[in-house]
């Protein structure tokens, strides 16, 4: 019997703001699949998995590489900051675990390069306090805006095309350096930050990350050629030769539907597409042939950054919230904002996303409350919405109505099976499922790699 009769080709995606527990599901499910494939985002996701006192954060790599038979693939819809990625590998490689033979990397793939970056912060600087996204910092949206314009871009193809790479990247840098000065001289680039990039920039320094000479950016994409050229190749062939061949495919989303570019809470927002949707442009696969949906969510809601959060507690019960369930960014460090359970949100992300399952993290972190509340519903300029509206303006506007449950008070790390748990914690779980409509098969009660209660509801 062929593999993939057994284990259906499947992906694991976030429901919320990014941060769910996506890394430690994945990790989890990967011994029964051959690939594990990342098809949107970058370096700014931040997958953490927990072995025994050991803990892993992943940022470009698929977490699936983390068990030695999985082969690992980076698909044409990820952008690559080559630099991150090598370092990622090495520091791998240290702990003793060798990823370099069983990574691909796609051919289309684009690369972030040092200039992305600096695009990046120089822009949310100019957006001022009020406008800013909050992004990573990664020179994704930078990275992202190049490939839809098309002719500033640097794909891993044209990375094995040395002939014609030079002349490429020498009209590339000068075009962004136009670009960039037109940037510093805004009034709002005068800070010091600013002013600090604009001298890296301007000394044009030979450290290969941090200047923007064609020489230095050229520096980088050869370091990149000489490590990673075995692992580059057509991965989406790659891909449907596996298919035919039986085997099994898990491929894992990054950030979450909320942060999709259309989906999400635009602006602020990443600039992917975050759900299985994406798979068909970031994958080379198409999404029907991937039929177990597993949307990854906490049992309350967080985000990083900037945007709107109509659930979020500013408050010691949201402090309470961080504190316990250690919310503080795997990427960035930045302490996460946190709120009840925000149904209206997931619901509509659950929906989009056409989720088969529901897996509902962090049951362990709501263990002290008395009461737990869920967000079922929005009240704005006089109306009640059970649906987002389009507009962020409106969504800051918005009041949660909150629906509360009494609690569990209890510590339910070494439940194993959903009978094991405390009956209001039960109760709290077939709400949200009917809340989201979406039966919740998975529930995670602790960081650990082995903290999930499987059920058949
Ligand atoms: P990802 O980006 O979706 O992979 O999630 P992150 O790794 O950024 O953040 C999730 C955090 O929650 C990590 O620190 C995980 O170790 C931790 N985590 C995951 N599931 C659970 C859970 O069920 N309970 C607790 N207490 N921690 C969890
Ligand atoms: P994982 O995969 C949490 C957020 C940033 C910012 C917005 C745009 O670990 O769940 P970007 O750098 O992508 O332009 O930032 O999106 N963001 C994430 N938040 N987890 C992530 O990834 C995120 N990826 C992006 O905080 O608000
Ligand atoms: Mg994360």
């Amino acid at each position: 019997m062929k593999r993939s009769e057994r284990t259906p080709h499947t992906c694991v995606f976030g429901l919320g703001w990014g941060d769910e527990g996506k890394g430690k599901l994945v990790d989890l499910l990967c011994p029964d699949f051959d690939y594990v494939i990342r098809f949107n985002g970058g370096a700014n996701a931040g997958h953490t998995v927990v072995v025994g006192s050991e803990k892993f954060a992943l940022h470009l790599l698929p977490t699936g590489v983390l068990h030695e038979k999985a082969i690992g693939v980076i698909g044409p819809g990820v952008v690559v900051d080559s630099i991150s990625l090598i370092g990622e590998i090495d520091a791998l490689a240290q702990r003793g675990i060798d990823v370099l033979p069983r990574l691909r990397i796609s051919d289309r793939a684009h690369l972030v390069l040092a200039y992305h970056k600096i695009e990046d912060q120089l822009s949310e600087q100019a957006a001022g306090d009020g406008g800013k996204i909050g992004t990573t910092s990664r020179g994704i949206g930078p990275c992202y805006a190049d490939k839809m314009r098309r002719t500033t871009a640097v794909r891993f193809c044209d990375l094995l095309d040395e002939k014609n790479l030079r002349a490429r990247v020498v009209a590339i840098v000068a075009k962004k350096r136009a670009g960039l000065e037109a940037m510093f001289s805004e009034p709002r680039q005068h800070g010091a930050a600013a002013q600090s990039i604009a001298a890296r920039f301007t000394r044009g320094s030979e450290t290969a990350s941090e200047s923007l000479t064609a020489d230095a950016i050229l520096t980088d994409l050869e370091t990149a050629r000489s490590r990673l050229r075995s692992c580059i190749c057509d991965t989406t062939a790659l891909l449907h030769d596996a298919i035919d061949a039986g085997k099994s495919l898990l491929f894992e989303g990054a950030n979450g539907m909320l942060l999709d570019v259309d989906h999400g809470t635009y602006p602020y927002v990443t600039s992917s597409s975050t759900g299985p949707h994406g798979i068909g442009p970031g994958a080379g696969v198409p999404p029907s042939a991937v039929t177990r949906l597993i949307g990854v969510t906490k049992a309350y809601s967080t985000r990083v950054g900037g945007g709107p959060f109509v659930s979020e507690l500013k408050d010691a019960v949201g402090d309470r919230i961080r504190e316990r369930g250690h919310e503080f960014g795997t990427t960035t460090g930045r302490p996460r904002r946190c709120g009840w359970f925000d149904a209206v949100a997931c619901r509509y992300a659950a929906r989009i996303s056409g989720a088969t399952d529901v897996a509902l993290m962090h049951l362990d972190t709501l263990g002290t409350f008395e009461q737990v509340g869920i967000c079922t519903a929005y009240r704005v300029d006089g109306e009640t919405l059970t649906t987002p509206p389009a507009s962020a303006a409106r969504l800051e506007r918005a009041e949660p109505v909150i629906e509360f449950l009494p609690g569990w008070g209890e510590d339910i790390r070494s439940a194993h099976s959903f009978d094991e748990l405390p009956l209001n914690a039960r109760r709290y779980v077939e709400r949200i499922q009917s809340l989201l409509g979406t039966p919740a098969t998975m529930l995670g009660t602790g960081p650990e790699r082995t903290q999930v209660v499987m059920r058949n509801p």
